[in-house]
């Protein structure tokens, strides 16, 4: 812990988030996570499957234990997720035997979800909670054709339940309780992977562009964009392209809303962390992409990396973090706070 800071290194050009779960809000997985960073989202717990009890209920108590500990330490959390085709109860928009529900019954199921768990953050956080992921995921297709991202739509069951509006209004719906919540200023997010593909980042663009413009057609007294935040979710390996990096963030300036980079991560290219040679290109590509992030920083809001060591990582067989088994600094912890 007499390293350098990274939240203090970048102070001027965004935040230094962390995905948490419980085990990382006490002992030395604290203080690294209080060392570094000043942003959290929840690995899991905000996620729509830990929102119910067994009986269809909403039962928020797992997940405010947690968020009551990251208000506790001060630190500000982006609200993750609230519509999504995974870790989220099936009954929201399908029947037992598999068939859509209803546009109508997966509308309310939506937006009672989206009103529960938004108020009940507010409830706990209030302007602690900085911004959400509205829509995650959404697009998925062959890209043959990115920019006719209607036909990119990840056939997902909110998608089949209430048809290719769901976006828009998971979107519209979220910014009536915010602004009812008299939170004006709360950041709306789609968030998405392979960011750095560019048929990917093109969907995304147009997608979030359109849905943009039909909310300004509709709501002329309204100057804020709707989707005011696009998440590249940033789940790379030791082999992405940094340029490609570049290109998207180019391309998502364009939308003239926030950039962020929500779940960073790089993964080694062999299940095998002691090789150095694949340790050193991990580090390079960390290199780069904090050259690129502090390049572009007024547009970038915080950079999230998804997890603290490569033991508890999601993708933990590619050592794809900071710190290790140990929670030993790496060369990719030396090469983002020196990327230079
Ligand atoms: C992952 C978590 O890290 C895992 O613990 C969980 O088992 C599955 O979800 N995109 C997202 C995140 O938006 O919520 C996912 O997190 C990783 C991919």
């Amino acid at each position: 812990l007499d390293l350098a800071q990274i939240k203090e290194v970048y102070e001027d050009d965004f935040l230094i988030g962390n995905a948490v779960s419980m085990g990382d809000l006490e002992g030395p997985r604290l203080d690294l996570l209080n060392h570094h960073h000043n942003l959290v989202t929840a690995e899991n717990a905000m996620k729509p499957s830990y929102a119910y009890g067994d009986d269809g209920s909403f039962d928020f108590t797992g997940s405010n234990e947690l968020v009551e500990r990251v208000a506790e330490e001060g630190l500000l959390l982006h609200g993750h997720v609230l519509v999504w085709h995974q870790q989220s109860p099936e009954w929201l928009h399908s029947r037992e035997d598999g068939t859509p529900l209803s546009r109508d019954e997966a509308l309310d199921n939506m937006q009672a979800h989206i009103r529960n768990a938004m108020e009940n953050y507010d409830a706990v956080y209030g302007d602690g909670v900085i911004s959400w992921d509205v829509v995650n995921e959404a697009l998925d297709g062959d890209w043959s054709n990115p920019e006719d991202w209607r036909g990119q739509l990840r056939d997902s069951g909110w998608l089949r339940a209430i048809g290719e509006d769901y976006i828009y209004e998971a979107f519209k719906y979220a910014r009536e309780v915010a602004d009812e919540l008299g939170r004006e200023d709360l950041v709306l997010f789609y968030n998405d992977y392979n960011d750095d593909q560019q048929s990917k980042a093109i969907a995304m663009y147009s997608m979030i562009k359109e849905i943009n413009e039909q909310y300004a057609d509709e709501n002329p007294d309204d100057t804020r964009k709707l989707i005011s935040g696009v998440g590249m979710q940033a789940h790379y390996n030791a082999n992405t392209n940094p340029e490609n990096v570049r290109l998207s963030i180019e391309r998502f300036i364009e939308l003239d809303i926030e950039i962020g980079v929500t779940e960073l991560d790089v993964t080694t290219l062999t299940p095998n962390e002691t090789i150095e040679s694949e340790l050193e290109r991990q580090a390079y590509l960390y290199a780069s992409l904090f050259q690129i992030y502090d390049e572009y920083s007024d547009h970038i809001s915080r950079v999230t990396f998804w997890g603290l060591n490569d033991t508890n990582s999601w993708r933990s067989d590619r050592s794809p973090l900071l710190f290790n088994d140990t929670l030993t600094a790496k060369q990719a912890y030396y090469a983002v706070v020196d990327p230079e």
